[in-house]
């Protein structure tokens, strides 16, 4: 049996809405999309779109039908290979580079998996058994994983779709009206004695936990996040060309690559454009700046005077600030100008992706879901455009390579008191 993932006890009457409710949300992201669109594999870290529809309801089979209904049937024993991701004591997997080319099953037949699966989880759901509480806990973790996933399927898409000359729009154009030119200023943090990590009595990751103690000089977090006319003039002034600005592992990857500006971007007729999953875009100057790598984030702050905060000193200033913003639910798809501390982007923290004092994660498969990676990446904090908005909490740890750019990733500024 699957020890399971609880740490806390699950609220039945909020999970089967969940369930329904993020299942539901992954096919009408997906709608738009032909089954061409549905194959396109740009890079070894981004999965198609048919790929995370699969591997989102695999996910269920494999963790909560599987070992929970005996009598349950899978309507093809080989999607298991296909659809897990890295799960190494889940099974044998499928090669990550070569999703892309997984042709068969057809999407159609994807989407009879996933109803399948739906419906034998929902039944599950309902029934009165005694070790309910566990399956609710572990249908939980299912949906907030598919949410992750969900934001997975956008950007991958993103890139997949800028790979194709006509630049072809996923929703149509939306015009962003203009906004008045912010100063960035900077907030005063006593700092001292501070508690982050998950409080409560809600569903959070391993990661996330335990809530402890951490102690803080004071700092200065800046009211805004750093945006795209403040990154014009970092390209202005020479910012991809200066190598004392970088970090010698982020200077060797912006020469071997040719970064020149933000992931998507490009210059026409004088202005700065951008592709985005509305097509081709002028850049918004002040929206945040997005498809920034960990390197030139740093990079950036190095310039301005500043540097990027860390991952406490971001909770601490934030935990208190309701989380509302442009949000997946919004439908922008984009960041937007005037947003809060939540949503538009993934603030780059200082922080490397590392363990809490505490932390112990579940046994067995469940607990190489975020363990096994606590190296070599960074934390960024706040949500995107592209992050359903029921999956964020203050204590939410998301994290990526330093050298990545597709995600929704950008920056705030901070300095020493
Ligand atoms: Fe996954």
């Amino acid at each position: 049996m699957l020890p399971t993932a609880r740490s806390h006890a699950p609220d039945h009457d909020l999970i089967i809405p969940l369930f329904d409710e993020v299942r539901t949300r992954t096919e009408q992201l997906a709608a738009p999309l032909t089954p061409e669109d549905a194959m396109l594999q740009s890079m070894e870290e981004a999965s198609p779109p048919k790929w995370h529809l699969a591997h989102t309801t695999w996910f269920f089979e494999e963790f909560v039908l599987k070992p929970y209904l005996p009598s349950y049937q899978t309507p093809d024993d080989r999607f298991a290979f296909l659809f897990n991701s890295y799960y190494v004591q889940a099974g044998p997997r499928h090669a990550r580079d070569k999703r892309g080319l997984i042709s068969r099953p057809a999407l159609r037949e994807v989407m009879s998996y996933r109803e399948h699966v739906t419906e034998a989880i929902s039944a599950l759901l309902c029934s009165n058994r005694s070790d309910r509480d566990d399956i609710a806990a572990l249908v939980e973790l299912g949906s907030h994983h598919e949410m992750q996933h969900q934001e997975l399927l956008v950007t991958d898409l993103l890139h997949a779709l800028s790979c194709n000359p006509l630049l072809v729009a996923y929703r149509p154009p939306d015009p962003v009206p203009p906004a008045a030119e912010t100063e960035m200023g900077f907030t005063h943090h006593d700092g001292g004695l501070v508690e982050t990590g998950h409080k409560g009595t809600g569903f959070a990751y391993d990661c996330e936990q335990p809530r402890h103690q951490g102690f803080l000089e004071p700092y200065r977090l800046a009211d805004r996040p750093v945006i795209n006319r403040d990154w014009i003039a970092f390209i202005d002034d020479g910012g991809y060309t200066t190598q004392t600005l970088w970090l010698n592992d982020g200077w060797a990857i912006c020469r071997k690559q040719d970064w020149d500006t933000p992931l998507y971007w490009w210059r026409q007729d004088d202005e700065w454009w951008s592709y985005t999953l509305r097509g081709a875009q002028p850049v918004l100057l002040d929206a945040p700046v997005c498809h920034v790598s960990y390197y030139e984030a740093d990079a950036f702050a190095r310039w301005a005077g500043a540097r990027l905060p860390s991952e406490v000193e971001w909770e601490a200033a934030f935990a208190d600030t309701a989380i509302d913003g442009n949000f997946l639910e919004s439908g922008a798809l984009r960041p937007r100008p005037e947003g809060g501390a939540w949503g538009d982007i993934w603030e780059w923290t200082k922080s490397p992706f590392t363990s809490y004092p505490g932390f112990r994660p579940p046994e067995g498969a469940i607990g190489e879901y975020n363990g096994k990676f606590m190296i070599n990446q960074m934390v960024l904090r706040g949500g995107s455009c592209a992050t359903p908005v029921r999956q964020m909490r203050p204590s939410y740890r998301n994290f990526f390579y330093p050298q990545h750019r597709w995600q929704m990733m950008g920056l705030r500024l901070a300095q020493n008191a």
